[in-house]
């Protein structure tokens, strides 16, 4: 008897969707980016396809992340590091507005773009201006050979595989992995974390993808919380400090596959307009990891449960008060709060997987949507 071979079928690997199997390949992925790269034990990180000179790490006088989509959310993440760890003023555009906007650039300002495909055209256009200015280009890719690989002065590549589903998943985190292990390198050159501090936050990207593994194994908490919220009209997605951005991609993604309104907001501004949108309809998915900012966050919350809404947590195992304070938790592993966008985004992306398919909306092709965007 003759078997046929599905191709695309086998491709899944028994997963329904591209994207699940995506979702679920982030513990190797990640480490598939550190692997080689980096070394926890005696502090030491090694990139050897980025060979920007010790002389100008140490003098660069500002970074313009340049990218579109997840990538520029990952971005916004990086920010985070670089100012935090490396003490290098940052700031994140959006491709298509930093190409039509007068910039000031010079040879002393690095410009990083990240993408994925490394074929987005705004993303590329933004980059060879970049390179008209005189300054540096470092690209972030994960398609090897891709134009932005190939047109950027250096590139340090995400060892994610392909990825297939539209809506960006293990990109994102091996984008980040990625941009971690830069900021930390040129901390270390420019010699503004302590040895022992780059151990410690060696040690903590060394542990993701175990602690992934673990949450993963419990995904159906995240199933369960889709079943009850997958009828709503409207979600608000809150986070803070180095997780505003991972809210951001939140909501993103339920966009993206679902076609549910979404919005991602910074929690503090809240009070600025997003509140008068709370009632009883309306579930808020609050990212409340430890760390320098959670006595905030849970204030934020608190204002949120007093005018009825229903709030989603995604919170620390550890973290015994939060059970208290809001409707549903979503709890991950304990990280340190400057790897923890690796893993608040995995019940995110989960999330917005299972209300996708519970609507029964096509996963991997969302509607409109391209997954590498080569025209303008
Ligand atoms: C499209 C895709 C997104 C992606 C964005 C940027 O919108 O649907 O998933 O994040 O392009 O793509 P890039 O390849 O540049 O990262």
């Amino acid at each position: 008897k003759n078997i046929r071979w599905d191709t695309v079928q086998a491709e899944k690997n028994g997963y329904k969707y591209f994207m699940l199997k995506e979702i679920f390949e982030q513990p190797r992925t990640i480490e598939d980016t550190f692997r080689g790269r980096i070394y926890s034990d005696e502090g030491r990180i090694y990139i050897e396809e980025v060979k920007l000179k010790e002389e100008y790490i140490k003098n660069m006088s500002n970074i313009y992340i340049v990218a579109c989509g997840t990538s520029y959310h990952s971005g916004l993440v990086s920010k985070f590091l670089f100012e935090s760890f490396a003490k290098i003023p940052a700031e994140v555009d959006i491709a298509s507005e930093f190409r039509y906007r007068d910039v000031i650039l010079d040879e002393k300002t690095l410009v990083v773009a990240i993408s994925q495909s490394g074929e987005t055209a705004d993303t590329l256009a933004a980059l060879r201006l970049a390179k008209s200015k005189g300054c540096q280009t470092l690209a972030v890719c994960n398609v090897v050979g891709s134009s932005i690989s190939r047109e950027a002065m250096h590139v340090i590549y995400t060892h994610c595989g392909p990825e297939i589903g539209v809506a960006s998943t293990k990109a994102f985190t091996g984008q980040v992995t990625a941009l971690y292990i830069l900021a930390l390198d040129w901390a270390c050159k420019r010699k503004t974390l302590t040895i022992r501090e780059l151990k410690k936050y060696l040690k903590e990207l060394w542990e993701i993808p175990l602690k992934i593994n673990k949450f993963l194994k419990n995904s159906q908490s995240v199933y369960d919380i889709a079943k009850v919220f997958a009828n709503k009209r409207g979600f608000l997605y809150l986070g803070r400090h180095i997780n505003y951005p991972v809210a951001l991609e939140g909501a993103l993604k339920i966009k993206e596959i679902s076609y549910i309104h979404a919005e991602g907001y910074a929690a503090g501004e809240m009070k600025h307009g997003p509140i008068a949108l709370i009632d009883k309809s309306m579930p808020i998915v609050a990212i409340v990891v430890k760390g320098k900012i959670y006595e905030k966050i849970i204030s934020n919350i608190e204002e949120v449960k007093a005018r009825g809404g229903t709030i989603i947590a995604v919170a620390d195992q550890s973290d015994k008060e939060i059970g208290n304070k809001s409707d549903y938790v979503i709890y991950i592993p304990e990280t340190d709060e400057f790897v923890s966008p690796l893993m608040t985004v995995i019940p995110l992306q989960l999330l917005a997987y299972y209300i996708s398919v519970i609507l029964g909306c096509d996963v991997d092709q969302p509607r409109n949507l391209a997954k590498s965007v080569t025209v303008e």
